[in-house]
């Protein structure tokens, strides 16, 4: 067994004693969805452009049984301490009736009717949810409680949605019930990821395309430092970068920045005060490393992607401010022991950085992150590698079906 089945059986068990602690029965259905690192296209999805995440092998899983009562019950140890457990009947859950952690879990119920799922007939649900993904590291630990549950609604209460769709719901939580003004990036990676491969988004159009990433046959892998420097997108600098884009759209008299191309940035320099205009040229010119990241994979490999990963860091630290010292650090850090490219992934102020490196070169970079980070006087950092995977799916119950590994995929 790899690490990370290892690591996803162990999950897989976790919530299934969980459930039975917490309520006293087996679960019926266990589920999983993983984190997400973003290559490269960072704050373009709310402006229509593109972006080139992939999931990762590390999971939130859900053990789930159905009620009688039309309520859902649900749990998780997200916080130390005994499982919390929250209750609501399906008919009351509204954003104005969420908070804290259970408005993902609870908002993608709400989510799925507001998209038109018809829960007149849905049966009631206890869920129990465990996580290996970092909560506030930039890696989507918010997306994959949307996507869990999700994708288990769906099948369980038989709504017949897509993953696109799912996505929508996952980010229509997100964005009126936790009340996070984010993009459909993350939904989207945790949903549609494949193994070995990124999936590029183009946020108006919601078409995907899977992009195999080739590491392996290049003895590279991407490994994350974790600043541990918390940041929470409900609030403060998230929200302030996207009204600067939607306010140079509306002077350039543009629907969206991705309806502009760097041949306009002459002309929004003009019209535009400094801030802005750095704001709009970050996306601008994010959107044509994106593409171009695309195009030098498939016809180099990557290998030859690390100048495109260097320059994108370089333009959240410069034009759109959205870096940390912290990952401006673990960045430079991990050039200097030999990367081919490193960047800030996510949303920023705060979370964690990747880094494309030659295998040989893991331990290496993690003794000289933790070096680095404890010479400037920063809390360690988290340094692990991250393996391209797939998307969420239902998973066998341990010991459901003779012969089969626990924590193993059955179905997408
Ligand atoms: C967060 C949001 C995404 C996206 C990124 C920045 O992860 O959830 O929608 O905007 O930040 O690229």
């Amino acid at each position: 067994m790899s690490a990370a089945t290892t690591a996803l059986a162990a999950l897989a068990e976790a919530a299934v004693a969980g459930f039975g602690r917490t309520f006293g029965r087996p679960p019926t259905s266990l589920w999983s969805a993983p984190g997400r690192v973003n290559l490269i296209g960072e704050h373009t999805d709310y402006n229509d452009g593109f972006v080139l995440p992939f999931a990762i092998d590390r999971h939130t899983v859900m053990a789930a049984a159905p009620r009688g009562d039309r309520r859902i019950r649900v749990a998780s140890v997200f916080a130390d301490g005994p499982a919390d457990v929250v209750e609501a009947a399906i008919d009351d859950i509204a954003p104005a009736t969420v908070d804290g952690w259970s408005a993902y879990p609870l908002g993608v119920i709400w989510a799925a009717g507001r998209l038109g799922a018809d829960l007149a007939a849905a049966a009631g649900l206890d869920l129990y949810l465990v996580s290996d993904i970092p909560i506030g590291a930039g890696l989507s630990s918010s997306a994959a409680i949307e996507a869990v549950v999700a994708i288990a609604i769906d099948e369980l209460w038989g709504l017949g949605f897509d993953r696109s769709t799912l996505a929508r719901i996952g980010r229509l939580a997100e964005n009126e019930a936790v009340g996070a003004p984010t993009g459909i990036m993350d939904q989207s990676a945790v949903l549609l990821g494949e193994t070995d491969s990124a999936v590029l988004l183009d946020c108006r159009s919601l078409v995907t395309q899977v992009v195999p990433l080739g590491l392996a046959d290049e003895q590279l892998t991407i490994v994350v430092t974790d600043t541990r420097v918390s940041h929470a997108h409900a609030t403060g600098g998230y929200a302030a970068r996207r009204a600067s884009c939607e306010k140079g759209a509306a002077i350039l008299g543009v629907p969206s920045l991705r309806d502009l191309t760097v041949d306009d940035l002459a002309r929004a320099s003009a019209e535009l005060d400094d801030e802005t205009f750095r704001r709009v040229r970050h996306v601008v010119t994010e959107n044509d490393r994106v593409l171009a990241t695309v195009e030098r994979l498939r016809d180099a490999g990557p290998g030859a992607i690390g100048e495109l990963l260097d320059a994108s860091h370089s333009s959240m630290r410069d034009d759109f401010e959205i870096s940390v010292p912290e990952l401006d650090l673990a960045v430079e850090v991990a050039r200097r022991v030999g990367a081919v490219g490193s960047r800030m992934t996510g949303g920023g102020f705060g979370g964690a950085s990747i880094a494309l490196i030659r295998r040989s070169l893991v331990e290496p970079l993690r003794q000289a992150q933790e070096q680095a980070f404890a010479a400037s006087g920063h809390r360690a950092p988290e340094v692990f590698e991250v393996v391209p995977s797939a998307g969420a799916g239902r998973l066998a119950l341990p010991g459901a079906l003779p012969g089969s590994l626990p924590g193993e995929e059955t179905a997408r």
